[in-house]
């Protein structure tokens, strides 16, 4: 039987174990986009601590696509590939294993930003979060984003990297295309099941051929979005069987919610008022009296409809896909005790699990619990780290925002 610590396969890539750090946007980047020594040397923390797999947080393969986040990573042009050698030369050269995650923003960003004047997305629909009203695209585009993954993927292998990742989770592009909240084209883009996962099979196709039958290609799916239309688990079954169907996919990893409106069904957890009237656009702009209101009305209320936290919460999910392909199955999302991990993967629900925000804590969680000095992660799902990566590279927050947050609710 399978356990934490026994080695697994995604295509041909063996991992020494399986925990894996699941994509999260670093903001380490320099201006244009390339990946830094100080990127590497916050990896370098995951390698040495014994972690199977470094996921990289998402890299831009356009600029109409390009995040609102502080530096995101680029993988959109040809000059970028040294600096992505270089890192996957590091990485491998501590013993480590290291896939990109490629990805679109679509209208989960600002144009600030993209440096288009309208954000682009399957329909003409904004985000709740985001709010800029984007346009649809049209066929020609679709297919141009097509293709502009499969050349970003090209320079994930040309870089060295072990794998690639394409992002379909979290509200950016290529989940929009698949949720019925977001997506309300009638073409052969929209519509039915099918159609609306048309755009995911082909980019892993496009993908696939550009990178060669060998080079492990990774799938990020949303297992659930509240929104009314959007994903279900029902429908991230059949997507996940259809994106094995493709022939072109070696492993799904199972995740929810979105990096705008839905990001606490993401990375369920506490409601980090402290932090969003520190880091998040706009709310850090406004002056001392309605941050004074939010922090005391708008807060509490929206805390009272906000999801809670329970261990590995798209596990059901992920068990269901599991039975339903042949492929391995990576689940994210609440990942926090040795055992409950080692249930999952003994009981066959997941091939791998995956984490985030344990792991800016605890980059050597992976070994503490081989070695038997920790039993669960000390990150208590605060979410600062997602609402700092607004403004600044990726960190834990926790302990300076414990005394903020004393002070403001006069806690003595
Ligand atoms: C600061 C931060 C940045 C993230 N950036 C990405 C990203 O670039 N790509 C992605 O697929 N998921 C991203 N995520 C989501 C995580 O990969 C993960 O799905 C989520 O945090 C739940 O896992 P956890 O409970 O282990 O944190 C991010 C999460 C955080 C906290």
């Amino acid at each position: 039987m399978a356990g934490l610590f026994s080695p697994g396969n995604i295509g041909r890539l063996e991992l020494q174990n399986r925990m894996i750090r699941a994509a999260s946007h670093e903001g380490l980047a320099d201006i244009r986009g390339a990946p830094t020594e100080a990127q590497f040397q916050f990896y370098r923390g995951f390698v040495e601590g014994g972690i199977g797999l470094v996921i990289t947080g998402y890299a831009g393969i356009m600029q109409n696509g390009k995040s609102a986040l502080y530096r995101m990573t680029m993988i959109d042009a040809d000059d970028l590939v040294p600096a992505h050698r270089a890192l996957a030369a590091k990485i491998h050269a501590i013993g480590g294993k290291i896939v990109s995650q490629i990805a679109h923003c679509g209208r989960q960003t600002l144009s600030t930003a993209t440096g288009e004047p309208l954000l682009v997305a399957p329909s003409s629909i904004p985000s709740k979060f985001y709010r800029e009203v984007p346009r649809a695209l049209t066929d020609h585009e679709i297919q141009e984003i097509i293709r502009s993954f499969a050349a970003a993927a090209a320079r994930v292998a040309a870089a060295g990297y072990d794998g690639v990742q394409v992002h379909a989770a979290h509200g950016y592009l290529l989940s929009t295309f698949l949720s019925r909240h977001a997506n309300v084209r009638r073409d052969k883009w929209g519509g039915s099941f099918e159609n609306r996962f048309r755009i995911v099979g082909e980019t892993l196709k496009a993908v696939k051929e550009a990178v060669g039958q060998a080079f492990p290609v990774l799938l990020k799916l949303n297992s659930f979005e509240k929104a009314r239309k959007g994903i279900k688990p029902g429908e991230c079954v059949e997507f996940a069987r259809l994106a094995a169907k493709t022939g072109c996919c070696d492993a799904v990893e199972i995740s929810a919610g979105g990096s705008g409106e839905e990001a606490f069904y993401m990375a369920r957890g506490k409601f980090p008022t402290e932090a969003i009237l520190t880091y998040m656009r706009p709310f850090c702009k406004k002056g001392k009296g309605v941050k004074f209101l939010i922090r005391q009305v708008a807060a509490p209320i929206l805390s009272l409809f906000h999801p809670p936290f329970r261990e590995g919460y798209n596990l059901e999910t992920a068990a269901r896909v599991k039975k339903a392909i042949s492929l391995p199955v990576i689940t994210v999302g609440g990942m926090r005790t040795k055992a409950f991990m080692e249930a999952a993967i003994g009981a066959g629900k997941t091939d791998f699990v995956s984490m985030a925000r344990p792991l800016l804590l605890e980059p050597d969680l992976a070994d503490k619990f081989r070695r038997g000095e920790s039993d669960a992660a000390q990150c208590d799902n605060c979410n600062i780290c997602l609402m700092a990566a607004d403004a600044v590279p990726i960190r834990c927050h926790k302990d300076e925002f414990v005394e903020r947050a004393r002070i403001h609710q006069n806690v003595p």
